[in-house]
């Protein structure tokens, strides 16, 4: 039976203390003592998920003999190789992080190998903990516990991510999800607002937002530039979005949440096809905007030249984004969204695309840098703060087109 065991989420008043002393004064609201507190709690869940589903594929079982990469491994547990790599990798080393699995570097592969075994603690007793300490945080909690039952299935490929993720019975958990209700979410879309308004220059704004959802970054952006009085700067603010039902639900949610914005326009847009054929025409704008969103695009390198030819000289990238900070770093959020094939597989560049999913800071530089971008900048600065703060993870990084 799991064990039912008390989460110590350490000196989190200190943490706060701290990390107040280096945030800019722009993103530093969302990151209270409390904040940090429910962030670790969701972290141990996300780990007490991932035992489950270790016992559940077989994967506890497979590592539990001889050292093996995570190749081997998988066959070991009978895992479909192409589609379970990535969040096999990932699970293996966040069980070694955690001093689960032992780690040899071989050959340039790790080897894992099961300590003592694979604990059985329950996810639930984490659940209650977060309902005491705050219970906005619960959307996420349904969300990883609703992938985790059918992460097996997964894994052995007999279901795709799409499916379980994109069902339309799940789409309440991804309007739930991405919220400004929701904190886990909603430090994406304070901290992209507050380093869109610590960059731009006091001059009319066209925005163009990429991968605009359900609206809840584009909520923050604007409600951000409505409080420091640059709502009249707004000559055009267009929302796209891939997905035609996150398009018809982000439109609705943000022409009620501001009837008086008429600078909003709604179009559909995929940022791995050319702008120009989709209406958004070059030297257009003078922000381009995305919460999260950067890190799926199909060919990164080919989406910051369309983003660059859309931007007039001078003009501004600024897009909010989960940051590894370092290349081997397990992130909690990976733990759903490695089950997505765009996260997956993106085309790789050997040094600042080296694998799918979310990059570091160094990798955001260089892709930036490649695409032609100047003064490219991360804010937070993740990597001044990484030594001390090895989980902040939240970042947006802007760049400028060169006049
Ligand atoms: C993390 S979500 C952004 C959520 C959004 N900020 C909100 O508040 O709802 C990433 C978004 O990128 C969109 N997306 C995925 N692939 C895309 C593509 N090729 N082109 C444009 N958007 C894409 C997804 O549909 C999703 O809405």
């Amino acid at each position: 039976m799991a064990v039912r065991e008390i989460v110590d989420v350490g000196d989190t008043h200190e943490m706060a203390r701290d990390l107040a002393e280096v945030l800019p004064v722009r993103v530093r609201a969302p990151f209270t003592a409390s904040f940090i507190r429910s962030a670790r709690l969701y972290d141990e869940f996300v780990h007490r998920l991932v035992f489950a589903v270790c016992r559940a594929s077989g994967l506890a079982a497979a590592v539990g003999g001889a050292p093996g990469t995570s190749d081997e491994i998988m066959a070991r547990a009978g895992l479909e190789a192409g589609r379970a790599r990535m969040p096999v990798d990932w699970i293996l080393r966040r069980l070694s992080h955690r001093g689960i699995l032992e780690q040899a570097d071989g050959e340039g592969r790790p080897r894992f190998r099961l300590r003592a075994g694979v604990p059985e603690l329950d996810p639930g007793s984490v659940l209650e903990a977060q309902r005491r300490e705050d219970a906005t945080w619960l959307p996420s909690y349904v969300l990883a516990e609703t992938v985790a039952q059918d992460y097996p299935a997964f894994l052995r490929g007999e279901r795709t991510g799409e499916e379980i993720l994109f069902s339309p019975t799940r789409l309440r958990l991804w309007m739930d999800f991405f919220s400004n209700t929701n904190p886990l979410y909603a430090v994406n879309n304070l901290v992209g607002a507050g380093a869109a308004q610590e960059w731009l220059p006091p001059a009319p704004l066209t925005i163009v937002e990429l991968g605009g959802g359900l609206g809840s970054g584009a909520a923050a952006l604007l409600e951000g530039l409505r409080r420091e009085g640059r709502w009249p700067d707004i000559h055009e603010y267009r929302f796209t979005e891939l997905v035609p039902a996150f398009l018809r639900r982000g439109q609705h949610a943000l022409q009620t949440r501001c009837p008086d914005a008429s600078f909003l326009k709604f179009g559909a847009l995929d940022m791995n096809l050319p702008f120009e054929t989709q209406g958004v025409l070059p030297r257009s704008a003078s922000l381009v905007y995305a919460v999260n969103t950067l890190h799926v695009a199909r060919d990164l390198d080919f989406t910051l030249r369309e983003i660059f030819d859309v931007l007039a000289p001078g003009g501004r990238l600024v897009v909010s984004e989960c940051i590894r900070t370092t290349p081997a770093q397990a992130i909690y959020v990976e733990f759903i969204f490695n089950l997505m094939e765009t996260f997956r597989t993106p085309v790789l560049h050997p040094t600042y695309r080296p694998n799918g999913g979310f990059l570091t800071p160094e990798q955001w530089r260089g892709a930036m840098d490649a695409a032609g971008f100047v003064e490219v900048a991360v804010l937070p600065d993740i990597a001044a703060m990484r030594a001390r703060f090895p989980d902040f993870n939240v970042g947006a990084v802007g760049a400028t087109r060169p006049a």
